[in-house]
């Protein structure tokens, strides 16, 4: 069978694409620059692996979100092909006419990738964004991803920007850098990529902070990964008990972003809820939750949407006088982000084992350094960070109310919080 898609492979891709059908070869760990062309190269091996016979393929992303992307782009890919038998989109599962089958996996959901074995092709993509320890303390590659690889020994693509020296991702590339016999490693960093002009690496180096350029252009593995949570993974080692407690909200209206509920306790202990529904399910879910555990105070953040959302909640709740909104600056942003980050690092907050996003998004928290030198905080491009910011609101509650009900004065001012009117 021959498909033909109207794209010629970069440079890389190529190099990439000789080294996957190396017959000593089985890891393939490409290090790549920013949005050179790893995802697609990753989907042009899988479409190959589609067209042989009985191969179980997988998939894996560090996000489910991810994941259904990359699902969404292949089945769009080969829909007039019709070498798809079956594509199901709950599942993230295409099956082909020649009896090959690829899975889509996240690192959200680890329990779901045990038990396959994997027998033509596994894609690892975003690799360096893999957790390095899974919810109960094991080692991610060798209890999830060796167990499925091992009997049938496929292909197996590697593929990510870095993200420190740690991590599965640097280990699998340290073997192949050490000349590991069937590994093998490719490096691309922005200056070799077939994509971009030299001017436009220019303009993007100057509007970029020269860390985050090293590591997601100049493809290094820098000392310290651009990470705020070092070992965060730590803290899923908690159940929630009521009690004494604070509430941060972080709202949503429609779109990607979720709206999170975070409930921490006196023994930092906490809780998420993930609210879904129209605005008006939204607004009864929250009051009932607050009305249900009687927290000591309630922020809600206070974006485009939060205003709204505060004074429809109010009306429906008990107590209204200890409910505020709570502004997101850069400074308050920085100031919750540190109560967390410290929390994390002295492990002293404690997660629920089954806090699959939080547990994402927490791997995925970056920070960036501005020209001026200030620090700005967000999700990694393309990914959430509603439960982090959600989860710091709630801390910043919690520290301003540390006296059961009074709020600290000092707080007050610094951190942007009002009572609702
Ligand atoms: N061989 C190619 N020829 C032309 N365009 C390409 C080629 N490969 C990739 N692209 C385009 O370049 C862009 C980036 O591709 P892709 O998403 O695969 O990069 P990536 O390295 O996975 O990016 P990210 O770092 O954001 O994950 C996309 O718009 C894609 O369509
Ligand atoms: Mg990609």
């Amino acid at each position: 069978m021959k498909i033909n898609f109207n794209i010629n492979l970069t440079r890389k891709q190529k190099e990439a694409y000789d080294i996957m059908h190396d017959k000593e070869t089985q890891f393939l760990i490409a290090r790549w620059s920013r949005q050179c062309g790893k995802t697609v190269f990753a989907e042009i091996m899988m479409i190959e692996y589609l067209c042989k016979s009985n191969s179980f393929n997988a998939y894996i992303s560090p996000t489910f979100a991810q994941g259904k992307k990359v699902f969404a782009e292949l089945v769009a890919l080969l829909e007039t092909t019709g070498i798809i038998k079956k594509a199901n989109a709950q599942d993230l599962k295409i099956e082909s006419i020649y009896g090959a089958t690829l899975k889509f996996f996240s690192m959200e959901s680890p329990i779901s990738i045990r038990g396959n074995t994997v027998s033509g092709l596994l894609v690892m993509d975003e690799a360096a964004f893999f957790p390095s320890q899974l919810p109960d303390g094991s080692d991610p590659y060798y209890n999830v991803i060796f167990p499925i690889i091992k009997a049938r020994k496929p292909k197996v693509l590697v593929i990510s920007t870095p993200n420190g020296r740690q991590g599965m991702y640097y280990d699998l590339y340290l073997k192949a850098y050490n000349k590991t016999s069937g590994y093998r490693e490719l490096t691309a960093s922005i200056y070799d990529d077939d994509l971009i002009k030299k001017e436009e690496i220019e303009e993007l180096k100057k509007g970029y902070p020269p860390l985050a350029f090293q590591q997601e252009f100049e493809v290094q593995f820098l000392d310290n990964a651009l990470t705020v949570f070092p070992n965060f993974q730590n803290c899923f080692d908690g159940k929630f008990e009521k009690g004494k407690c604070w509430i941060g909200v972080d709202p949503s209206s429609v779109g990607e972003d979720n709206t999170i509920v975070s409930i921490i306790n006196a023994d930092k202990q906490v809780k998420q809820y993930k609210i879904d529904g129209t605005l008006d399910m939204k607004y009864a879910k929250i009051a009932k939750i607050i009305n249900e555990y009687k927290p000591v105070a309630t922020y809600i953040e206070n974006n485009s949407i939060g205003e709204v959302m505060a004074n429809e909640i109010k009306k429906q709740l008990i107590n209204k006088s200890n409910f505020y909104t709570f502004t997101t600056t850069n400074e308050t942003k920085k100031q919750y982000i540190s109560l967390l980050a410290v929390a994390i690092a002295n492990n002293e907050i404690h997660f629920e084992q089954d806090n699959t996003l939080l547990y994402s998004e927490l791997a995925t928290f970056t920070f960036k350094l501005t020209k001026t030198g200030n620090i700005t905080y967000a999700a990694k491009e393309g990914y959430h960070d509603d439960t982090v910011t959600s989860l710091g609101i709630c801390m910043q509650c919690k520290e301003d109310f540390k006296l059961s009900g009074t709020p600290n004065v000092d707080f007050m001012i610094t951190s942007g919080y009002r009572m609702v009117i």
